[in-house]
Formats: C-alpha cells, sequence, structure tokens
C-alpha cells in the first residue's frame, strides 16, 4: 500500500477515491457507451458481450441474457445519481433497450432476472419513473415468480434441461431441482413487484425462498452451501453439490457475499428480525476470515494454502452487504461494520485498483469460480467487482442511488 495512502483516514481516502471515480468513470463511459461490458480484453479495453464467448450461442449467434449484464447500466444509473451527468443516463437507456430482448426469450435466463432488471430498468424508474422501464421490471418480475417451486419452496437457479452444461460443470444431478445461494440477491425485484402492484404474491415467493436458504444453505458458523439439490418434484432435500467454490462442503466467497447482502436486503424489504440475523451470522463468518488474509478475500474460505487465489469481487459485495446492516442496528454496531467494509475496501483497492483512465475496468482480482480449467477466470477485472465498489464508495459518500 502506498504511503500516502496506508496513513490517511478513511475520509480522506473516500475523498481522494471519489475524485478518482469521477474521472475514470466519465472517460469510461465515453469510450463505452450503451455496449456492455463483461471484463476486459489483452488491450485493457472492455468489449461488447457478444464479441466475447459470454454472448455467443452455440449456433454462432449473439445473446444478450449473461447473467451480469445488468451491472454496467447498474454503475451508470449510480453516477448519474452522483453527478446529475446526462450521458451515464444516455448509456445505462440504450443497455436496457438491448436487454428487453432477454424478456422475450424466457429460456435463456434463469433467476438472474435480478441482476439483469434491478440494474436497468428498475433503476431507470426508480430514478425517472419511467412507464415502459416499470413495466420491463414487472415482466422480469413475473418471470423470476414463475422459476417458484411450489413444494420445495425455492426458486429455481438455472434453465434448461435436466442435465446440461451448467450441472455439469457443477458437478453433475438434475438441475431442475437446484437452488442458489446467489438468488438471494434476486429477490429485491419480487419485493419491488409486490409494492408496485400492491400485491403480496411476489413477497411471499420471496419469503418463502429466503427461510428455505436459511435453512439448506446456511451452516451454524455463518458459512453457506453454494448450491442445495431438491427432487425437483417433490421438494425433497437431496444434496448439496460444490458449485463456484473449492468443493462441497467447502465455503465459496462470492457465495458468502450474496448471503450477507441478501439477507440484509431481505430485512430491509420485510422488517423480519430472522433476516437481519442470518446476515449478521454470514458476515461475522466473512469477516472473521478477512481479518486474518490482509482484508482480501480468498476465492473459498476453506481454500487450501496453495496456490493462493483471492476473489475481489467478493470483497466489494461483502463491503456493500456490511454497510447495509450497518443501515439497520445502532450507532455502535454501525461503527463495526462501517470499520470492517473500509478494511475490505481500501485492502482491495491497495492491492487491486487500476485508476488508469485511459484503461477499462476499476478493480482486477476478481475470479469467476476456483476451478477455472483455462485460468482465464481467474484474479481478472470483473464488471461486477466494479459495480459493488462504486456503490459502497457512493453509499459511503452519501451519493447512492438504492438499485436493490
Ligand atoms: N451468480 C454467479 C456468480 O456469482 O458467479
Amino acid at each position: 500500500m502506498e504511503e500516502k495512502t496506508a496513513k490517511c483516514s478513511n475520509q480522506e481516502w473516500l475523498d481522494q477515491v471519489y475524485d478518482k471515480l469521477l474521472v475514470k468513470m466519465k472517460a469510461e463511459c465515453e469510450r463505452v457507451g450503451s455496449n456492455i461490458p463483461y471484463t476486459t480484453g489483452e488491450d485493457g479495453k472492455y468489449h461488447d458481450i457478444t464479441e466475447t464467448p459470454w454472448g455467443k450461442t452455440p449456433d454462432g449467434g449473439t445473446h444478450v441474457s449473461f447473467w451480469t449484464n445488468g451491472f454496467w447500466p447498474g454503475m451508470l444509473w449510480q453516477m448519474y445519481e452522483a453527478t446529475g451527468d446526462e450521458a451515464y443516463k444516455t448509456a445505462a437507456v440504450g443497455v436496457e433497450e438491448r436487454l428487453e430482448e432477454v424478456l422475450k426469450d424466457s429460456e435463456s435466463v434463469g433467476h438472474d432476472l435480478g441482476f439483469l432488471f434491478l440494474q436497468s430498468s428498475v433503476a431507470n424508474y426508480r430514478k425517472t419513473g419511467n412507464a415502459q422501464a416499470r413495466q420491463r421490471g414487472l415482466v422480469a418480475a413475473c418471470e423470476l415468480a414463475s422459476r417458484y417451486n411450489l413444494d420445495g419452496r425455492f426458486i429455481r437457479a438455472w434453465p434448461g434441461p435436466r442435465h446440461n452444461r451448467m450441472s455439469e460443470m457443477m458437478g453433475g444431478g438434475d438441475i431442475r431441482g437446484w437452488m442458489i445461494i446467489d438468488c438471494m440477491m434476486n429477490l429485491p425485484l419480487l419485493y419491488w413487484a409486490s409494492r408496485e402492484l400492491d400485491d403480496p404474491r411476489f413477497t411471499k415467493i420471496a419469503v418463502n425462498h429466503a427461510r428455505t436458504a436459511q435453512k439448506y444453505i446456511v451452516r451454524p458458523d455463518g458459512s453457506c452451501n453454494h448450491i442445495v439439490a431438491f427432487d425437483p418434484d417433490t421438494g425433497e432435500y437431496l444434496t448439496n453439490p460444490g458449485g463456484q467454490g473449492y468443493k462441497q462442503g467447502s465455503s465459496w466467497s462470492r457465495g458468502q457475499s450474496w448471503a450477507v447482502y441478501g439477507f440484509a436486503l431481505s430485512y430491509r424489504h420485510t422488517g423480519d428480525q430472522s433476516f437481519l440475523d442470518t446476515a449478521k451470522q454470514c458476515a461475522h463468518y466473512c469477516i472473521a476470515n478477512m481479518a486474518v488474509s490482509g482484508w482480501l478475500p480468498l476465492v473459498d474460505y476453506r481454500q487450501p494454502a496453495e496456490p493462493l487465489k483471492y476473489d475481489s469481487t467478493a470483497a466489494m459485495c461483502t463491503a456493500c452487504g456490511l454497510l447495509e446492516i450497518a443501515g439497520h442496528v445502532d450507532e455502535n454496531e454501525a461503527r463495526f461494520y462501517t470499520e470492517a467494509a473500509y478494511q475490505i475496501l481500501r485492502a482491495c483497492d491497495a492491492k487491486f485498483a487500476n485508476w488508469d483512465p485511459e484503461q477499462d475496468s476499476i478493480t482486477t482480482g476478481g475470479t469467476f469460480f476456483y476451478h477455472d480449467p483455462t485460468g482465464e477466470n481467474t484474479e481478472v477485472p470483473i464488471i461486477y467487482g466494479d459495480y459493488f465498489f462504486i456503490e459502497a464508495i457512493l453509499r459511503l459518500k452519501g451519493k447512492s442511488l438504492f438499485e436493490w
């Protein structure tokens, strides 16, 4: 860490980062516009998702259904909120219009409808009141609700036939009965739809899913499974495949961050104290682990010592979750969670941030999953790392848009 940055107060650090953010995001927005970025190419620049493997169909066509495609508009709406610069809004609306295609192809997307449409259409509606954006958000919420398994009381994670590439990648099994911790972050789309339509059905689905996650995903020590498999016909619990972490029974750090932030958000939307308690339980587990690794999250908190692999995206999302919890507790407790968030953000800034405005992406060090056979998705820039970094910085500055 640079001497100057290491010694300054949290407030000084925050002000410096905010100033760098304004410069970097202005340049990035001018370059990227309504393209949809995921990671940078060898040239250090973002390329549209349709030019990458994440936006190609098996027959050589293109699609925009990849789960991360809402994060760029989410960043743009955050920057619009903070600065009022119309260029951010124009680019965000351009992406949202492209994402409409996802709503016409129900089979192309699973539970990720929240990630895709909270940060695009719902953010637009919240900020501008645009009726078309509201309509897109509501269609997305109906689609998400339709993934609910009545007997298992969970939202199915991924689309497609019972045995497909996704289930093979995650250790095999009938994917139709799988729920995953990530979905906690998609539930706010349902809470929003319930309020918007004055219709409790969406919230009931979200609450039932969250209770199933409490029961089968969160372990007593605050660590989490990534996936839980149920019989899709009867809803009976079967097993917990390993997923994107090190192995079955381990503790994938981004999954942990989805739990911290996701349960805190379910508390915000429902007032159910048990959700805040679960968020804290998972938060304490993350804090205890990060405190002994320089506040930098490993890809899996139970991975072997070698090779040493980090995931900065887990750090950024955990920090946002801690700041969310801080908003629902008394002053003393809030200081504890806020200080932990600062530690994480400052450690990641020191190790992983790239503030060069000529290059795209701020946070390097993002890892998609522990067992990446290509090595191409280990400690690289990933768009949602930047989204959560920006959200955290703007929250601390009191300039963020609530997008969940
Ligand atoms: N939601 C997928 C992931 O976190 O990688």
